[in-house]
């Protein structure tokens, strides 16, 4: 069952020139772009995204940088993508990610981790409604759908 999440290239990303090569591993991976925004987020937007974390010490730190330049926030769509999405993008600080992971070949910040993802399903709903209106995620097919999720699909 397909499943969608919000991911948000952040601003060090974008000032790193890191945005293309995290689509593209994304892309590559099979999954599926189907909504996409460059924008600027401000403080409002940014303290809803963190909600869950605005009891925590570092919560003014994190509105603080997810506002500090522009952001390409996606959608993305595939089986498990919520999961296999947070698995290519590593442990929370770069310096603890393993290589291979974004944060793991890219990183080595605690608070500038380059990427966000959807945790869960729940978190991804939430997320998604807050940067996308229903008719701004598209409906496609993928040509090579059949070779990248297989026969059962
Ligand atoms: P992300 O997973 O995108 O969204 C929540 C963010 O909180 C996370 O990235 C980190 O940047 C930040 N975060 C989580 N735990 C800590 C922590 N212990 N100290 C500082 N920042 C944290």
């Amino acid at each position: 069952m397909a499943e969608r999440t919000l991911i948000i290239i952040k601003p060090d990303a974008v000032q790193r020139h890191l945005a293309g090569e995290i689509i593209s591993r994304l892309e590559r991976k099979g999954a599926k772009i189907i909504a996409a925004k460059f924008i600027h987020v401000n403080k409002q937007l940014a303290r809803r995204l963190y909600d869950v974390h605005k009891d925590k010490s570092f919560f003014a730190e994190l509105v603080e940088f997810i506002t500090s330049g522009p952001v390409m926030a996606m959608v993305w769509e595939a089986d498990e993508i919520i999961a296999t999405a947070r698995k290519m993008i590593g442990r929370t600080f770069g310096y603890e990610a393993r290589p291979g992971t974004i944060r793991g070949d890219f990183g080595c910040s605690a608070r500038y981790n380059l990427v966000h993802a959807s945790d869960s399903a729940a978190s991804a709903e939430f997320e998604i409604a807050l940067f996308f209106t229903p008719s701004e995620l598209t409906t496609y097919d993928l040509p090579d759908q059949k070779w990248l999720w297989g026969p059962d699909q």
